[in-house]
């Protein structure tokens, strides 16, 4: 008989000293962590450059976020606090709310008026409470202040603030340093790592894990639309605040301002640097990653934006190593997958098997789908 596995710590928390927890009974789990590390490499095709996907979007509620909620609902029950109080774009949300209702804890929730409306099913069907504000995530004063209150009233009334950065919540976010402590193990060469960043919560977690690690850091490459440049002011010196609005549409990225002040040492003290792109160029990179397979929501896709970005400007040089975190499961994010899919019904088949094989292209498959492929 193999040896039994039963008790061992599994997913983050392998990493539990580490983790703020006190007592490791009052974990709170639902088997996040552990992702697998894909290797995309064929599929790119970029001379001399090898590419693996850190698959976040296979954590328990599809997002990296279930590494943070996992370790917020650990810290309710330890303090034994009534629940979490947070605002979301919905993937945080969901997180929570699903970590919520496995500890048995109230789950308030403040969300974007453009949050996809699979997010907002997931969160409300475990019965989680969500109020939709006008301005979040767009408006940088509404997102700001609207923080500071959240914190505050949490404080308050015994809640947890759900947000998810290390300015208002440093404890919880360290659930998401895990993704390097993995990286490290599983891709030990690693040269570059590409993240999205909306509040910057996971790119200044990064960072904080491999440094936590006191090993090669690689060079984090921050990927941000340009519709919402909050890393372009911090890097220039400013508080990482917009002067107007967001306008990208990738949900999960429409954060007028940062949550983490880390950003620009987190660039810097990794020889990183900013790659904006475009909302046109995320699409074509979340069409490219579904037409082989990866099924990522656009947020989940803006990584390999990232990198393709940097390989047509002559940023990545043969040789290097990259890995691209993919934050959010496809299902996530219906509307994005609408724009791929042919908006007529499937037309029913009256004619026999012979036929409908005979009527596909000959050959073996469609091995590495282009993204005007993906988008006609
Ligand atoms: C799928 C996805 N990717 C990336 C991010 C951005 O993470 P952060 O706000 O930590 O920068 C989010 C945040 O909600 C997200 O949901």
């Amino acid at each position: 008989m193999p040896p039994s596995t039963a008790g061992r710590a599994t997913g983050i928390w392998r990493w539990g000293d580490l983790l703020p927890l006190r007592d490791r009974r009052h974990a709170v789990s639902l088997g996040e962590g552990d992702t697998p590390l894909l290797d995309i490499t064929e599929t790119l095709a970029l001379p001399g450059v090898t590419v693996h996907v850190k698959c976040e979007h296979l954590n328990p509620t599809g997002s990296f976020k279930d590494r943070i909620a996992a370790v917020a609902l650990s810290l309710v029950r330890e303090r034994s606090l009534l629940g979490v109080l947070g605002t979301s774009s919905g993937n945080g949300g969901a997180a929570a709310s699903a970590y919520g209702a496995r500890a048995g804890r109230h789950v308030v929730l403040l969300a974007l008026v453009t949050t996809p409306p699979e997010k907002l099913v997931q969160i409300r069907s475990t019965g989680a409470t969500v109020h939709l504000v006008e301005g979040l995530g767009h408006d940088p004063r509404t997102t700001r202040l609207l923080a500071e209150e959240v914190r505050a009233a949490g404080a308050r009334h015994g809640y947890l603030p759900f947000l998810t950065g290390g300015r208002y919540a440093p404890e919880m976010m360290t659930g998401a340093r895990t993704i390097a402590y993995e990286l490290a193990e599983q891709a030990a060469a690693t040269t570059h790592v590409y993240a999205p960043v909306g509040g910057g919560g996971l790119y200044a977690s990064l960072w904080r894990g491999y440094r936590d690690l006191a090993g090669a850091v690689p060079r984090l490459v921050a990927v941000q639309p340009s519709g919402c440049p909050t890393v372009r002011d911090a890097l220039a010196g400013g508080p990482g605040v917009l002067t107007r609005p967001s306008t990208t549409v990738v949900s999960g990225l429409q954060v007028a301002t940062l949550f983490d002040d880390d950003v620009p040492q987190a660039v810097a003290g990794s020889a990183g640097h900013l790659t904006e792109v475009t909302d046109d160029q995320v699409m074509a990179a979340h069409a490219r990653l579904i037409r082989n397979g990866v099924f990522v929501e656009p947020a989940g896709a803006t990584a390999l934006a990232g990198l393709l970005a940097d390989a047509e400007a002559g940023r990545l040089p043969a040789g290097s190593r990259a890995v691209l975190v993919a934050t959010g499961a496809g299902w996530k994010d219906g509307g994005a997958l609408r724009n791929l899919t042919d908006p007529r019904p499937p037309e029913l088949w009256t004619a026999g098997i012979d036929e409908l094989l005979d009527s596909l292209p000959s050959g073996p498959g469609r091995r590495g789908a282009q993204p005007e492929e993906a988008t006609g």
